[in-house]
């Protein structure tokens, strides 16, 4: 049945970005290499053979950018702090050129009257933490945490949420397991043993940054993909349930329950390779104030005994494609909230991340009518109020992303922005799309239906 969606007063309307697929500047004010500068100037890693030395410049045109949001109407905007600038040397001096880039963006938002909510990790490592082992390593702690800790200090007297990291799954295993992402390993076993590592980083920094910033609401950012049965069999269920434990739960069960969800057929032997010492799960535990989601599409799972260590082979589904070929599927959205409502007692959630890549550009009108974003945000956005209906606390919605950007190992091929950006004028003219003018009257409270029973 169709049913009107509503969202609660004060729901927070926003659109995200990530400082190495906006800022460009990569050299600049005394900033040190990132992992990712490394791995897009080597050759063959991006699939257009593109970096972000550029992107779309945000580092010098943020106030376009901010005066954008606000035709937008949007009143917070998710942002990442990108590590290197801040700690460019190993010697973990705090670059304040680079601190001062971040207040100024915090202010010029503050007084444009958007709400900054800033993401401290969002995969630009240092290049001098990777070559001391990377998030593999237990010596990236006390680097990460001190940076945190800095960081914190220093914006944290007008920052109200902090968002410790971003998508832990997607940056340990595509970095390290499958080597599509920087720092391009391919080592399944270190990508393992790196996961434990971040968990206990992740616990950490969320610590320090209790301890400077009492007052503020803490989280991160979950990739998570419902995860389906193939059919009714019990093991299709199981193996869809390894699959929502290695990838939606394994880095948020550790943090709020102090515990590894069972992901493998063999988790004994998993876990024994993990380098596990005395105390750490007790370290790895600790509270958080907000469960943050990053969702795009969902997955469908079949039990494969030939899979040796998950036991399962992911299926191709029915629904239409983006431009990235990810299935697209609203009501996984809802399911996943449902899910993470019910298994983690009810926390307070922000979507800090949907949206799709289309290629749709400037039309003879020089308008950009990207008619399948809009369908997509809207069959989304309406999944949500639906969850907001069931019950969920849902306190907002980013899109992302604000602006078409450098998306990581595809490079400028895969557009997901709600503004489209001219690359070919050094990361310049940005147009609005029709899916950013849709977000403006949605979120000014413009109708918008869903339907109550997809599945
Ligand atoms: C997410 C990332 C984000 C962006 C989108 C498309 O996994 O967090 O930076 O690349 O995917």
């Amino acid at each position: 049945m169709l049913r009107r969606a509503t969202f609660p007063a004060g729901f927070v309307w926003g659109a995200a970005t990530a400082a190495y697929q906006v800022e460009g500047a990569w050299q600049e004010d005394g900033k040190g290499e990132s992992i990712w500068d490394r791995f897009a100037h080597t050759p063959g890693r991006i699939a257009d053979g593109s970096t972000g030395d550029v992107a779309c410049d945000q580092y010098h045109r943020y106030p376009e950018d901010l005066a954008l949001l606000r035709d937008l109407g949007l009143g917070a905007y998710r942002f990442s702090i990108s590590w290197p600038r801040i700690v460019p040397d190993p010697d973990g001096a705090i670059n304040r050129a680079g601190l001062d880039h971040y207040d100024r963006l915090v202010d010029a938002l503050l007084a444009s009257g958007i709400t900054p909510y800033p993401t401290l990790f969002h995969w630009d490592l240092p290049q001098w933490a990777q070559d001391a082992g990377g998030w593999a390593d237990r010596a990236v702690i006390g680097p990460f945490t001190e940076y945190a800790d800095a960081v914190v200090r220093s914006l944290g007297d007008r920052i109200g949420t902090w968002t410790v990291l971003n998508e832990p799954h997607i940056f340990t295993w595509m970095g390290n397991g499958t080597g599509e992402h920087a720092p391009g390993l391919r080592d399944p076993a270190l990508a393992l043993r790196a996961s434990h590592v971040v968990n206990l980083a992740h616990a950490e920094a969320v610590r320090a940054v209790r301890a400077a910033a009492p007052h503020a609401a803490i989280g991160s950012a979950f990739n998570m993909e419902s995860a389906y049965p193939a059919t009714d069999d019990p093991l299709d269920a199981a193996a869809a349930e390894r699959h929502h434990a290695r990838v939606n739960a394994w880095y948020l069960d550790p943090l709020v329950m102090g515990r590894y969800p069972v992901a493998f057929l063999d988790q004994d032997a998993a876990l024994a390779s993990m380098d596990i010492r005395p105390g750490d799960m007790e370290a790895m535990a600790t509270s958080f104030d907000f469960v943050a989601l990053n969702v795009y599409s969902r997955a469908i799972l079949a039990h494969d005994p030939t899979d040796a260590r998950q036991g399962l082979r992911r299926l191709r589904g029915p629904g239409p494609r983006t431009a990235f070929d990810w299935e697209v599927w609203p009501a996984s959205l809802h399911r996943i909230l449902a899910r993470v409502d019910a298994d983690y007692g009810h926390p307070v959630i922000y979507i800090t991340e949907n949206g799709c890549s289309s290629p749709t550009g400037p039309g003879p009108d020089g308008r950009v009518h990207d008619v399948d974003r809009v369908d997509y945000l809207a069959g989304h956005v309406g999944q949500v109020a639906r969850a907001i209906d069931d019950g969920c606390d849902v306190r907002g919605y980013f899109a992302w992303s604000l602006l078409d950007n450098f998306e990581w190992g595809a490079g400028y091929s895969q557009r997901f922005g709600i503004v489209w950006v001219d690359f070919d004028d050094g990361g310049g003219g940005r147009i609005v799309k029709d899916s950013g003018w849709w977000l403006r009257d949605v979120a000014a409270g413009r109708p918008l239906d869903y339907d109550d029973a997809l599945v």
